[in-house]
């Protein structure tokens, strides 16, 4: 079996981050999410992977690398523009040949692991395998309906009044069958080549069309709420270990990872909580559910349920909560009046203050 990593598109619920980065290099315990989703693919002992790219492929390409580190090898496959979920799956046509594969979107995380699901598509091999989860809102996702035995009935992409709560979730197994039916349909009303009309034309031409309904945590990375709940998760899972320098005044409490040459000086750091490689927290307290990426520095700061990606610098913030803050981004007081705040800040940054 094939794997094919969807890591195009446009990524517009996450901006400002996704003027400067494609979401799926953004970091959840501080690892980008197409890591732990390639983590997940190479899991099931594939290794081929096909990673479709946009604009964002040449940041993509250096960060992932051709996926040695995975154990796989991986072909990137350009999209120029992001034409849709089946309009992947005809791009990676020559890639996919006649093997069956799994299609599984970049910036989807089933931290829980899908072997199960992979197994069951195995033995049955149905024309194609949908997995599911209740959401409480489907509207925003692609939504299944299923007869008693489980086989899928109807698929409708983001209906306004869903006919039931099972979200289709980012993953799907397919035989090649799928091709015929990426070649049949047509773009839909938002100008996409919809997967969901593909899997809903196997259906309606008969062919065995399965969902597996999951019931591991699952979370569509694309919106920050998001990005900050799955870092909750991962923190939670991870193992505590100290690889850096901690001094004798800071206390360590709970899940705590200090990274290789990160240094912890007159601190409290209450996991989980991870402190990236080359980093500094000085006279600072870090709350749980916080990530801090690489050669950050923290001083003088209060800060919990965050993430900081690398290179940014923190000071004199004495209460910064539910944050997410970009790549070398640098926060502290002003040098100018001390009565005054003063921002750069880029389109579509969202600043909350304390009233
Ligand atoms: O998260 C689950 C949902 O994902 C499903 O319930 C929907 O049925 C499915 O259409 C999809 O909806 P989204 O609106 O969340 O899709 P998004 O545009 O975020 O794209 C998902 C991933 O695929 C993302 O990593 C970007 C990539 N992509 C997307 C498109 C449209 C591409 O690589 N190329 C594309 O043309």
């Amino acid at each position: 079996m094939k794997a094919l990593v969807l890591s195009g598109g446009a990524g517009t619920r996450l901006r400002p981050f996704s003027y400067s980065m494609p979401k799926q290099l953004i970091p959840i315990a501080n690892k980008p999410v197409l890591e732990h989703v390639l983590e997940n693919v190479a899991a099931l002992g594939v290794t081929e992977i096909g990673v479709i790219v946009g604009d964002w492929g040449d940041e993509i390409e250096e960060a992932i690398g051709d996926g040695f580190r995975f154990g796989c090898r991986i072909t990137y496959i350009p999209q120029e523009k992001p034409l849709g979920l089946a309009h992947c799956v005809a791009l990676a046509r020559p890639f996919l040949g006649d093997d069956d594969f799994v299609m599984y979107l970049g910036d989807n995380m089933l931290p829980d692991g899908i072997q199960d699901i992979a197994d069951e598509f195995a033995a049955h091999r149905p024309a194609a395998q949908v997995v599911v989860h209740k959401v409480p809102d489907p509207t925003a996702f692609g939504v299944a309906e299923l007869d008693e035995n489980g086989a899928v009935r109807r698929l409708v992409e983001k209906p306004k009044e869903p006919r039931s709560d099972l979200a289709l979730i980012g993953v799907y197994f397919f035989t090649p069958a799928i091709h015929e039916a990426v070649d049949s349909i047509a773009p839909s009303a938002r100008g996409e080549l919809e997967i969901t009309d593909a899997i809903q034309w196997l259906v309606s031409s008969g062919a065995d069309v399965r969902a597996s309904e999951y019931d591991g945590y699952w979370k569509d990375t694309g919106r920050v709420d998001d990005v900050l709940a799955c870092n909750h998760k991962l923190l939670d899972d991870r193992a505590p270990g100290v690889f850096g320098d901690v001094d004798g005044s800071s206390e360590l409490i709970g899940q705590v990872t200090v990274e290789v040459g990160a240094r912890v000086v007159r601190s409290r750091i209450e996991g989980p909580a991870v402190i990236g490689a080359g980093s500094l927290v000085e006279d600072s307290q870090v709350g749980p559910y916080t990530a801090i990426g690489r050669r950050c520095t923290l001083r003088a700061t209060r800060l919990a349920d965050s993430i900081v990606m690398d290179d940014a610098s923190i000071s004199k913030v004495p209460g910064l909560h539910g944050s997410l803050i970009g790549r070398s981004a640098v926060i502290g007081p002003s040098e100018h009046e001390d009565s005054h705040h003063r921002l750069v800040v880029g389109d579509h940054t969202r600043i909350e203050v304390a009233a």
